[in-house]
């Protein structure tokens, strides 16, 4: 009996969403917007939630499909969302009229993710208004300076680590995993942490814990966001998205260090000193949710830029060669890399910038409509739309990147389209690895600078060479939210002569 009802309702539950998809369908053919059908209740995302193919590449897909239209229907699982092509009308969408886009789509439901949902990621109107402006002093070019000594320290303890490895196949993504694991400890939170020699120590597990996205996970992810209730029924249960291990430790961790440093007088260049100077009506909740996020995103979407960018270098030794020479005569010029030196790399920025049009860890920059808009028509002859208060439009960073059109070669690792020379012609909103606006990546420097550091140092001090493990030509990990290399990134690090 029971099982005649669960079919039943799966029976109802599904028509119910074919029903409610062909509605949307309609609905675009009615207003002149085009798409692609996709799978019913999985949308244009069915090969990715699949492990198909990533999900670039589901974007990519409908992106390509209408080459001369603005904007296309897109369909994330169930969900309608308005694929924005056109950089200028980005342009208008994040900066010009960002007043009816302030919001993006809710990315952790507070209901299941409390520290997360309270981090300016997630917050909307104005309260993302207040958290953001008092934030934005955190990342500052003096604070930033001051955290420069920490992240030196870090980085030479990725070259003590490596003196001792030369002759392994290095599993890149987990040394830059550390690396950034213990630069967000040590320049961040004031913590002696090295994850390459204390191997498990609870600071780097929390976060191995917090990004491993199970498949099970992967669909409790799915149902949440497609289904707002199953978020307020996880709610009422006291499940979490995250396993709550990684904020038990956090909140920990954020409050003794406070408490800590009150009693002892004691005053740090690292986040948390900041926050708690600019916070003092904060919850711990709110200091909390500011730093873990600042740790996830630091765990993850440079993780995967350095990876790629040195898989890239091994598979690219000329560029790898020009850019040694670059650090190698700075070095002789002016001895230790310090903080002021980094705008004279002129290669060392061009590389990162390259790595970062060709494996852009932004994929998307979402945006929630908060008050109605109307777009102008998707194409010639066609009607203008209007876009109704709570609906979601995505901007296509990764799209534009390989777009021939706007990058020629794209799939060229050439990092001197970023040369002074170049880079002018590069035409506006078809470069953003770090989104555009108001509601951009707050912690651009903090990542470029940690970023640059380790590079420097690194191809100063070894070559990067393939190993029978390094795969060729990369491609993307599908079953991934992130940006990984199929095969992962595996290289050896061969000392250069003193
Ligand atoms: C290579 C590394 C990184 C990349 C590629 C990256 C990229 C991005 C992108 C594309 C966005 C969305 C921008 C938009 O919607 O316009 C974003 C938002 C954000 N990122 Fe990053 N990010 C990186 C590292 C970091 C780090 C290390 C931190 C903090 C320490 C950070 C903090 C943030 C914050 C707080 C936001 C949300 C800003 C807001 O909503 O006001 N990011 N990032």
């Amino acid at each position: 009996m029971i099982t005649e009802l669960l079919i039943y309702l799966l029976v109802v539950i599904i028509i119910y969403h074919i029903f409610e998809y062909m509605k949307i369908q309609f609905h675009y053919d009615k207003c002149g917007i085009r798409y692609k059908p996709g799978v019913p209740i999985f949308g244009n995302t069915f090969s990715s939630i699949f492990g198909r193919r990533h999900f670039i590449d589901d974007l990519d897909a409908v992106y390509k499909a209408f080459p001369n239209d603005k904007y296309v229907g897109f369909f994330d699982g169930m969900k309608p969302i308005l694929l924005i092509r056109d950089p200028e009308l980005m342009k208008m969408i994040t900066i010009k009229d960002f007043n009816h886009f302030v919001n993006r789509k809710p990315f952790f439901p507070k209901e299941i993710e409390p520290l997360l949902g309270s981090s300016v990621l997630s917050l909307e109107g104005d309260e993302w208004r207040k958290m953001r402006s008092r934030l934005t002093v955190a990342f500052s070019a003096a604070k930033m300076k001051g955290m420069w000594p920490s992240m030196r320290a870090v980085s030479d303890q990725v070259m003590e680590y490596l003196k001792d490895h030369q002759s392994e196949d290095i599993e890149v993504a987990d040394l830059m995993r550390r690396y950034n694991t213990d630069v967000i400890a040590n320049a961040g939170m004031g913590l002696q942490v090295n994850s390459l020699k204390d191997r498990t120590n609870e600071f780097f597990m929390a976060g191995q814990q917090a990004i491993s996205f199970t498949i099970w996970r992967k669909i409790y992810y799915f149902l949440t966001i497609q289904f707002p209730i199953i978020a307020k029924l996880m709610q009422f249960l006291g499940l979490q998205l995250l396993p709550p291990a990684g904020t038990v430790f956090f909140r920990k961790i954020v409050s003794d260090s406070i408490a800590y440093r009150k009693k002892n007088n004691i005053i740090r260049h690292d986040f948390i000193n900041i926050l708690t100077e600019i916070s003092e009506d904060w919850t711990l909740d709110e200091i909390t949710g500011q730093i873990y996020f600042a740790f996830l995103a630091s765990y993850e979407s440079s993780t995967s830029t350095l990876s790629l960018c040195i898989h890239e270098l091994a598979l690219n030794p000329d560029i790898e060669e020009k850019l040694y020479q670059e650090v190698r005569s700075h070095q002789e010029r002016a001895g230790e890399l310090t903080f002021e030196d980094l705008p004279e790399l002129k290669y060392l920025d061009c590389v990162l910038s390259e790595i970062s049009r060709k494996w852009s860890a932004a994929v998307i920059m979402d945006r929630v409509c908060s008050s109605g808009y109307v777009l102008p028509p998707p194409r010639e002859g066609g009607k203008e739309y209007e876009v109704k208060v709570g609906d979601t439009i995505y901007n296509v960073v990764n799209p534009l990147h390989l777009d021939p059109n706007y990058f020629s070669d794209p799939e060229v690792f050439d990092p001197t389209r970023f040369s002074e020379g170049n880079k002018q012609n590069i035409k506006s909103f078809t470069y953003m690895p770090f989104g555009m606006g108001p509601r951009n990546c707050l912690g651009m420097r903090f990542a470029i600078i940690k970023m640059k550091v380790l590079l420097y140092h690194l191809v100063l001090n070894y070559k990067i060479v393939r190993c029978e493990k390094t795969v060729e030509p990369i491609r993307l990990q599908p079953l991934d939210f992130s940006i990984r290399a199929v095969g992962n990134t595996y290289v050896r690090f061969k000392a250069r002569a003193e």
